[in-house]
Parts: structure tokens; sequence; C-alpha cells
């Protein structure tokens, strides 16, 4: 569960986002919509900790959220090193079958070994999602993680995804792909100008 009140973010005395009244709950995926600049990474970031905000309040559970930026991050090295290392660093435990499992259901083991600067845009994301998939959290953030793949890894991100949903976590997707919003969210916002709108269910 998500409850946000009364939540502004200013960049340079600009109002970027102006959330008043907003509840995201579990076992359900949200799609936020909307045109490019209106507000949608900025709203991710600040739920994914790494943004902050000027006014208002958050109340969720902080540890158990992950977010995959519009931007992939990676470190410089292999698919492996980057689908391991982050778990490591934190002392999580590396979960090596489920690793190739979907390795392998995206058709990508064969790229186990390739630095991660030499794939494609759509392989880097991927290994992005794989990756965030991997940490097992309850409450997902994602900004457009199917933007540059091709039609059946977008398929199969929708699958994923309803599948945890339907173990009960919360999922806000940023998407620019209305179809796709249909297909598997259960509920609809647009965001305008650093307004959200509730669009359908
Ligand atoms: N660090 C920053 N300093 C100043 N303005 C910023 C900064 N980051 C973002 N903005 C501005 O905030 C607005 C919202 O940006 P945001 O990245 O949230 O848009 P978006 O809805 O995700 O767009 P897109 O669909 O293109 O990804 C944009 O006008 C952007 O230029
Ligand atoms: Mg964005």
């Amino acid at each position: 569960m998500i409850e946000i009140k009364n939540l502004k973010k200013y960049y340079e005395n600009r109002l970027i986002l102006e959330v008043a009244d907003l509840n995201f709950s579990k076992g359900k995926i949200y799609s936020i919509l909307g045109r490019n600049g209106a507000g949608k990474s900025t709203l991710l970031k600040i739920l994914g900790g790494i943004l902050s905000y000027d006014e208002g309040n958050l109340r969720y559970d902080k540890d158990n959220v992950i977010l995959s930026t519009q931007e992939p991050l990676f470190f410089k090295g292999n698919v492996i090193y980057n689908l391991t290392e982050p778990f490591r660093l934190r002392d999580l435990k590396i979960e090596s079958d489920k690793m190739t499992s979907l390795l392998n259901k995206f058709q990508i083991e064969n790229l186990k070994e390739a630095l991660v600067s030499t794939l494609s845009g759509g392989e880097k994301a991927k290994v992005q999602f794989i990756r965030t998939v991997l940490y097992n959290k309850k409450i997902l953030l994602l900004d457009e993680p199917t933007a540059s793949m091709d039609k059946k890894s977008t398929y199969l991100v929708e699958k994923i995804l309803t599948e945890l949903r339907d173990m009960g976590s919360l999922i806000i997707l940023v998407t620019h792909d209305y179809e796709q919003a249909v297909r598997i969210s259960n509920c609809i916002y647009e965001v305008d100008e650093g307004k959200i709108i509730q669009r359908g269910t």
C-alpha cells in the first residue's frame, strides 16, 4: 500500500508534480500514461526514494520497493556480474536458478558473458527487467520497461507482471503504450502537467 498526500515537487521554482490524494493497493497493477515531460518519471523516482520532494506526505514500506529507472543503470561488466553483484553488495541471496530461468525465458542465456555495454537496447532492457524481478520486492516501480522490447518480450514482461500481481505485488508501470495499459492494469492514470487523473479501471 502506498499513500500519497499533497505531494509537491519543484525544479527551480517550477511546479513539476502536484498529487493531492492518491492510494495504491497491493495486488494491483497501475499504469501511468502521459506525454513527454508530464512528470511520470519524477513521480516514480520520488516513490523509489532516489529523488526528494518539497511538500506533502508519503506512507509506505520503503524497504519493500524496487525502482526500475527509465535509463538503465549498470555496473561495468558482463550480464552475470550485473545480475549478481547488486545482491552480493547488499548481502542478499543470489537466486541462480531463477536467474537462469529468466535468462532462458527472455532468450538471452547466450549473452551471459557479454559486456552489458555491448548489448542492444532491447537486450539491456531485458537484463534490467530480470534484475528487477530478482529483487523479490513487493512493490515494483517500472519506468517504461518495454519501450525498447520486441512484441514477444513485451508480452513476456506483461505475463510475469500479472503473475506477480496475482501473488500480491503492487506494480506501478509507466508506459506510453495505451494498449499495454488496457491489457494488464487494474487502474489507468494519466499525468498531465504534473497532475494525476484517473482514466479508467
Ligand atoms: N533535474 C531536473 N532539473 C530541472 N528540470 C527537470 C529535472 N528533471 C526533470 N525535469 C523536468 O521535469 C519535467 C518532468 O520530467 P519527467 O522526467 O518526470 O517526465 P516524464 O513524464 O517521465 O517524460 P517522458 O515520457 O519523456 O519520460 C520535465 O519538464 C523535465 O524537463
Ligand atoms: Mg520518463
